[in-house]
């Protein structure tokens, strides 16, 4: 299959552009990246440093499943990134929940999975190239993990693929299926020591599983169980 990939040297965020191209109409898999955004998006609100060096893209998805879903694709989509990482630069990788790819406590990629006019726009930060982070950022790049250079352009279409491959493996074997490759993939999702920033302040405990919907079970330590839907989570000491 051709896919469309529109380039930018510098670009304000490739979400926005990404939902320009679905409301017009763009097939399912095209991307937009670019090698620097000036107004990047991370989740929960926050700015994604987005300088030289990094693979920065959003790929417009049109999957087959309901708009409930939301929750598993993007875990989907983290798997997809992880998976080609973990192929194309031989570095074991991570995940933690809902979507960071890690290198041990570090974040090498992060992503970002907005519905919109129909569509999932996936947006994916991954660290490649980058030489160093501000102290107290706990990032790192596939260059400082493995002492080499990765070439953007083969990771971005390996990414691509490894997305799509999980995205039919949702919509042709269920939630289930997926849940069930994340919790193997992510130390994250049973028997960690988290701290949880949510909405309402930070809570602390051990996690217990995903629920069918695809969020996180948190066991505080009063014995309660209180189910994530979104928020930051933090391994314990950090
Ligand atoms: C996160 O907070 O971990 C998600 C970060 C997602 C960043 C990517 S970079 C490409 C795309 N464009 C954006 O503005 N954000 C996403």
């Amino acid at each position: 299959m051709m896919r469309t990939i529109e380039w930018h040297e510098r670009i304000d965020s490739t979400m926005r552009r990404a939902a320009e191209m679905a409301g017009a109409g763009c097939a399912s898999g095209t991307i937009v990246g670019a090698d620097v955004q000036t107004a990047g998006q991370g989740r929960l609100g926050r700015t994604w440093e987005s300088e030289r060096g990094g693979l920065y893209f959003t790929m417009v998805l049109r999957p087959r499943v309901e708009m409930r879903d939301l929750p598993v694709v993007t875990l989907a989509l983290g798997l997809g990134v992880a998976d080609a990482v973990q192929m194309f630069t031989g570095l074991a990788v991570d995940l933690r929940w809902p979507n960071d790819v890690m290198a041990g406590e570090k974040k090498l990629a992060g992503i970002l999975a907005q519905w919109h006019e129909g569509a999932v726009l996936a947006g994916i930060g991954l660290n490649v190239g980058q030489a160093g982070f501000p102290a107290g950022i706990a990032a790192t790049s596939l260059a400082l993990e493995t002492g080499s250079e990765h070439n953007k352009d083969v990771l971005l279409r390996a990414i691509a693929a490894a997305v799509e491959t999980h995205v039919k493996v949702l919509e042709t074997s269920g939630v289930e299926a997926i849940l069930r490759l994340f919790g193997n993939a992510s130390s994250y999702v049973s028997g960690k020591r988290v701290r949880v920033e949510m909405a309402g302040g930070e809570a602390a405990g051990t996690t217990a599983g995903l629920t069918p919907e695809g969020f996180l079970i948190l066991r505080t330590d009063d014995g309660r169980e209180t189910i994530v839907t979104a928020g930051g989570v933090r391994p314990w000491g950090a």
